[in-house]
């Protein structure tokens, strides 16, 4: 099978140099990447901004922005391709972004903001996996998402437990369906995780 995976954090900047983001290490979606690849698939890694050395095999593309992530797992999702998206994209950008860094004396006091494209949402595969990274109501908010986007599976994640979600080798999840069945993975390495979700994905698609 072909696999996209999307992993890591993206930047949303202000200005040359101040950007939005988040925590993320891509560890969780290097992880996933490594797995698929080792399993004999061949895989596309979009990967955010992040500090991995890639996985033997996988075809890795690096990208900054959401939008830039949109537009490489666009180019690379094909129909039977299945899309694995552990990317933690930012929702929103800054309207404005400056081409030079800004003076202090020029900086908003306010930065307005505008939505970001849904790539998951979007994407059109043969079998779409969701991650979905909760601080509280993990199982309804995950389900909604899996609902909202259209996705075959999703591992929900409760990142304010100990060793899960961002920047962990380890992590705790649940495997949520859209019939509402629940697999509840304890916590582990995030190698031994992905190695599960792409037995999953196999028996599943
Ligand atoms: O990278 P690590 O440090 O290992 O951390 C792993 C992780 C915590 C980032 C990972 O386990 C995880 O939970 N990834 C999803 C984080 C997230 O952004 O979740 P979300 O609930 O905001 O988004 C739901 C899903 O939609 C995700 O699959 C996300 O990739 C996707 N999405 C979200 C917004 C957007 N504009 N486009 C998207 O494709």
């Amino acid at each position: 099978m072909r696999f996209v995976i999307t992993a890591g954090p993206t930047r949303e900047y202000l200005d040359a140099v101040r950007f939005l983001s988040n925590p993320s290490t891509g560890k969780m979606g290097f992880a996933v990447a490594e797995a698929a690849a080792r399993a004999g698939h061949e895989v596309v890694l979009v990967a955010g901004p992040v500090q991995l050395k890639t996985p033997p095999k996988v075809v890795r593309i690096d990208v900054t922005s959401a939008r830039e992530m949109m537009q490489a797992v666009k180019e690379s999702l094909t129909p039977d391709s299945v899309l694995v998206a552990t990317a933690a994209v930012a929702d929103f950008r800054p309207k404005a972004q400056a081409k030079r860094k800004l003076h202090k004396t020029e900086m908003p006091r306010t930065i307005e903001l505008t939505p970001n494209p849904d790539i998951l949402a979007r994407a059109k595969s043969r079998f779409k996996v969701g991650f979905a990274a909760e601080t509280d109501d993990l199982i309804k908010s995950a389900a909604s998402k899996c609902a909202r986007k259209h996705l075959d599976m999703i591992v929900a994640n409760d990142v304010t437990r100990p060793g899960a979600g961002f920047a962990t080798d380890t992590n705790e999840a649940t495997f949520l369906f859209p019939d509402g069945h629940e697999e509840r993975q304890p916590l582990m390495a995030k190698k031994r995780l992905a190695r599960k979700i792409i037995e999953r994905i196999s028996q599943w698609s």
